[in-house]
């Protein structure tokens, strides 16, 4: 019944050239990232660091979309404008993040399950009315010697897939975010094990929930190390690893894959996505979703200031037109 909008609304986010800025950081996350800056998290230094990144000047030049958290997609501008309709008239599609976030799995030791499937049908139709279009589901893996566990990988890839389905039920592109976590000392190798494993989960799980593949999005962390590995493998590695695993296990009728920062400095987000750009053997379109990567030089800028904020609009929109050229493969 939505399948015309739901294909319009991919065919917008993907658009050449164009990323996702990911702004959905829960309380708890932006608190923690506003600490380290002794920035207060209230309700208007939230509003006006998120007023000042999505006011950047030209960002549609390389922006296609903005994921937001609930509270900022009930939001205003400060001269009254609803923060959804401000982004559309940008030529910005407004996204929704609609988990409630990471809880321990019980009796696994480290692992996590994601909440949010109690009432879900109901917020969808509610962030639809609001203006949303697509949405995201994160769920998280640790590696360890013994992680992440088989009961941990089918009960996220079960969440991501009711997740999913629900989601396109009510017309709204869903984002499928398994991020395998970066902390620890793994080889990467062992990260390619775990994500191969996971992603063929995910899909499995997705497909007996009769989910339209042509209608999501997939947004995996890249193959790399693990933070702490003495072996920080180089970009050509990284690169042809990420791609390795995800043609294993991606159907090419997924129409694009849209990376996640996972902590990457900037830079190294930026390389590593150009490098696996860098090839054109794999079916889907690649781009970025990106949290971290594309906010820190902003907020580092910002710190809390209204004088600051044309210097940070500037940041932010460097930042995304480093993304952009990395897709585009203009960076060697
Ligand atoms: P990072 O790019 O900072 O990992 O954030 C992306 C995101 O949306 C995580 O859910």
């Amino acid at each position: 019944m939505h399948s015309q909008t739901m294909e319009s609304t991919v065919e917008a986010i993907l658009a050449p050239g164009k990323g996702i800025l990911a702004a959905d950081e829960s309380f708890p996350t932006i608190e923690k990232r506003f600490k380290a800056l002794d920035i207060p998290a209230t309700e208007e230094t939230r509003g006006a660091y998120r007023e000042m990144l999505f006011t950047a000047p030209d960002l549609n030049e390389f922006i296609s979309g903005v994921i937001l958290f609930d509270e900022t997609l009930r939001a205003k501008t400060r001269d009254g404008t609803p923060i959804p309709e401000y982004l559309n008239r940008q030529g910005i599609i407004p996204g929704i993040k609609v988990d409630k976030g990471t809880s321990p799995l019980p009796n696994f030791e480290n692992e996590k399950m994601t909440l949010g499937l109690d009432g879900l049908r109901e917020r969808l139709a509610e962030y639809r009315a609001l203006g949303a279009r697509f949405t995201k589901w994160r769920v998280t893996f640790s590696i360890s010697d013994s992680t992440p566990s088989p009961t941990c990988i089918e009960t996220n890839a079960h969440s991501l897939a009711l997740f999913a389905a629900l989601c396109q039920e009510a017309g709204l592109v869903p984002i499928v975010e398994p991020e395998i976590l970066m902390e620890g000392d793994h080889s990467i190798g062992r990260t390619e094990e775990v994500a191969l494993h996971v992603l063929k989960n995910v899909f499995d799980q997705l497909a007996a929930h009769r989910v339209v593949l042509e209608h999501i999005l997939l947004k995996p962390a890249m193959i790399t190390p693990g933070s702490k590995c003495p072996d920080q493998s180089r970009l050509e590695i990284i690169a042809a690893t990420t791609r390795r695993c995800l043609r294993r296990t991606v159907p090419a009728a997924v129409p694009g894959i849209v990376f996640l920062s996972g902590g990457q400095s900037d830079e190294l987000a930026t390389q590593r996505l150009a490098a696996i750009c860098h090839a054109s053997n794999v079916p889907w379109r690649i781009s970025f979703s990106f949290g971290r990567a594309l906010q820190t030089g902003a907020l580092q800028t910002w710190k809390g200031s209204a004088e600051n904020i044309i210097t940070a609009q500037n940041a932010l929109r460097q930042s995304a037109k480093n993304n952009s050229e990395a897709i585009l493969g203009k960076v060697s």
